[in-house]
């Protein structure tokens, strides 16, 4: 597949995201350059959904800026942010379990689609052909995600680990230029989860698409990102490529917790 181009970076400054009492992210910065993976990692609660949340137009920032080259992406909604080329995974399942595979990932390619739902529904020739090139596009995501074979299988028939790259292989129909993963090895055997790490590496390697990954399984972050970003109760506590954040001790401390902390109080 043809690699995407004018990939803009993705700025992230002073992110603060507040909730009734509780600071979710608190003056958070990244920057992930074109074309690499930058992963978001940290203890449970850290923070790390909320910011996928914030990126893709679900969560509000309570201050600080989300820029994707020139646009600023804070106070859009989720399907602005769509169109500027930003596409997602989620934490737990979220496609249809009855929709076939294709016919999912071709609702994926619904911001391209030109011709109207009329033209669709009369099978104007324009529409017809245009319906073909999307099956055809979808067709070849398929192919490079591995599960070509499954198209015509219901979702929800599938085992997790295809159906989580069939979420994957849905987002990729955007055509996007920035893919935020939550958690895509999360509850996949060992199997399937080098078979999803090597799907990633290749959607950055193959098509020069950035992606945010949020992950827990430190294996696949080292292996796959480029860039790592630590939060731990909302802060950013440490950052910069696998290995220096791996040795880094505030990451080790946040991970394994301090034993000398003391109890809560009560
Ligand atoms: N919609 C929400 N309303 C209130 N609190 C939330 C909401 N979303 C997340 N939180 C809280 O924000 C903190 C960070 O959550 P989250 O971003 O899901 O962490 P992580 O993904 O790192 O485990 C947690 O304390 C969580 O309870
Ligand atoms: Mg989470």
């Amino acid at each position: 597949m043809s690699p995407a181009t004018g990939v803009p970076p993705l700025t992230v400054t002073d992110l603060t995201v507040r909730f009734a009492g509780l600071t979710a992210l608190d003056g958070v910065h990244l920057t992930v350059e074109p074309g690499t993976v930058h992963a978001v990692i940290g203890p449970n609660g850290a923070g790390k959904s909320t910011c996928l949340n914030v990126l893709s137009g679900v969560y509000r920032a309570t201050c600080g800026s989300v820029r994707l080259g020139d646009h600023e992406l804070t106070g859009l909604p989720p399907h602005r942010i769509a169109a500027l080329g930003v596409a997602r995974t989620f934490q737990n399942l979220a496609l249809p379990p009855r929709t076939t595979v294709a016919d999912s990932l071709l609702l994926g390619r619904h911001r391209l689609t030109r011709s109207g739902f009329v033209a669709a529904g009369l099978r104007l020739p324009s529409a017809v052909r245009e319906e073909r090139l999307h099956r055809a596009r979808v067709r070849e995501i398929a192919e490079f995600v591995g599960i070509a074979g499954h198209l015509g299988t219901p979702t929800g028939a599938l085992p997790y680990g295809l159906q989580k790259l069939a979420e994957l292989a849905r987002a990729l129909c955007m055509e996007p230029d920035l893919l935020l993963l939550d958690e895509p090895v999360a509850g996949m055997t060992a199997d399937e989860r080098r078979r999803t790490a090597a799907v990633v590496a290749g959607v950055r390697d193959s098509l020069g698409i950035s992606i945010v990954l949020v992950e827990h399984d430190m294996g696949v972050v080292m292996r796959l990102a480029d860039e790592v970003t630590v939060l731990d109760f909302g802060r950013r506590i440490a950052g910069g490529p696998p290995d220096t954040v791996q040795n880094d001790p505030a990451v080790i401390r946040a991970y394994l917790g301090t034993p000398d902390a003391p109890e809560d109080a009560a």
